[in-house]
């Protein structure tokens, strides 16, 4: 899945055709100069969050091949490494595996984990998260087992019993932790034979470094196999971004800069496709860390959605697709109680908006853009904190007029 080479051609028209020639001589010169990318305990937990959300995402797509995705992979890591804490050596070392810590080496990880999420959430990057642990009463918990977790990660896991008041009081405490933006969580109560069960949550809103001059024009999106739909878009010319086109994914890249140290990439086939296959699997923490380095500088006359989405899914399907088949049968959980318990729900929740707001306007300049880039068919786009390189926000977007809050 490393890819060595990224080709990039600029011009009036980006074309695809010429670079090549050159993909061997570039393979041999990154060979040579393979430098190691991520260095601090921060940008090494950064990167193991992001393989894990990539691999999380894949999952997931491969499940719903032609629908919109969305997740915020830091949050689900956030709360799974809660449960790690409550596991036997071995059963740690398979959550670790799936979490891509295994080949960290960190003495702290935790505190590691901890002051990244501290950062990635810090106000003004847009992101607010909620990641708890809810156990069955019925299960005799241990309580050094809640505080372990609490002197750590500054929430405390919460025994639940099976009837509604529970329910209310889990969408509560998700929507107190997101600012009132995801609502709603669960829509039914844990059942009473349930055991062990994640709720993590992201509410994303970043701003742009640079406005977009024009919002809201309602302008068309090309949908596979259908009729386009119509709906909102931002629009800006001479907008600052850096771009690249990459012919072996078939996809021009875009990454638009937003406030504190956040990016928006923008990968968006050539063709009107939901197929986008081959773009999820290149999909790792250093071949976006690459993308960044590689990506040129360019001004575009640029046209986006608006989005405004809200998701939800239950991931305990997909954990098995992460090497966690074994786990599952067996959790482990020797910390949390003497009994047998099995993982009952992942639940996740995502909320994100994007609006055209920025604290800069673009530069006038005499001559208008030559480079369009227009956003008008599905795409995938990631949201990545750039301090620490750890991915936010992932989703692929193949209708947004089935997008709602
Ligand atoms: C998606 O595209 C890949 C090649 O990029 C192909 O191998 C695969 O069969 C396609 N999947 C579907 C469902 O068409």
């Amino acid at each position: 899945m490393k890819r060595a080479t990224f080709l990039l051609i600029f011009g009036v028209v980006l074309s695809f055709c010429q670079a090549q020639s050159e993909t061997g001589d570039e393979e041999t010169a990154a060979e040579e100069e393979h430098v190691e990318l991520f260095t601090t305990p921060q940008t090494k937990m950064g990167a193991a969050t992001s393989d894990f959300g990539y691999n999380l995402f894949r999952a997931l797509a491969s499940r719903e091949t032609s629908s919109n995705i969305f997740l915020s992979p830091i949050s689900v890591s956030a709360v799974l490494t809660q449960l790690s804490m409550g596991a036997s050596e071995r059963a740690q070392r398979q959550l670790y595996r799936a979490l891509r810590y295994h080949t960290l080496q960190d003495p702290q990880l935790h505190s590691t984990l901890k002051d990244l999420l501290t950062s990635v959430k810090a106000p003004g990057k847009g992101l607010s998260t909620a990641a708890r642990i809810y156990l069955a009463r019925r299960l005799r918990l241990k309580q050094e087992f809640f505080a372990l977790v609490e002197q750590q990660y500054g929430v405390r896991p919460k025994a639940f019993q099976g009837v509604n008041k529970d329910m209310a009081e889990i969408n509560t405490w998700v929507a107190q932790e997101t600012g009132g933006k995801v609502q709603r969580l669960l829509t039914s109560a844990f059942p009473r034979t349930s055991g062990v069960n994640t709720v993590s949550a992201s509410y994303f809103k970043g701003k742009w470094v640079t406005r977009f001059g024009q919002s809201g024009a309602m302008q068309n999106f090309q949908v596979e196999g259908a009729a386009p739909v119509s709906i909102p878009m931002m629009q800006q010319d001479n907008y600052p971004v850096k771009m690249g086109a990459d012919s072996d994914l078939s996809c021009t890249i875009t990454q638009i800069q937003m406030q504190n140290d956040v990016s928006m990439f923008i990968f968006l086939p050539d063709d009107v496709t939901t197929n986008m296959t081959q773009v999820e699997e290149s999909l790792t923490a250093e071949f976006v860390q690459d993308l960044s380095m590689t990506l040129l500088p360019a001004k575009v006359s640029l046209t986006l959605p608006t989005l405004k989405l809200s998701y939800s899914t239950d991931l305990l399907p997909l954990l098995g697709d992460l090497g966690l088949d074994e786990w599952l049968a067996d959790t482990g959980l020797e910390k949390i109680t003497a009994q047998a318990a099995t993982l009952s729900s992942v639940k996740h929740k995502v909320v994100m908006e994007t609006a055209p707001e920025g604290n800069q306007y673009p530069g006038i300049t005499s001559t208008p853009s030559h480079l369009v880039y227009r956003v008008d068919r599905p795409f995938l786009f990631l949201i990545r904190d750039e301090t620490s390189g750890a991915l936010l926000f992932i989703g692929r977007v193949v209708n947004p007029k089935a997008l709602t809050i």
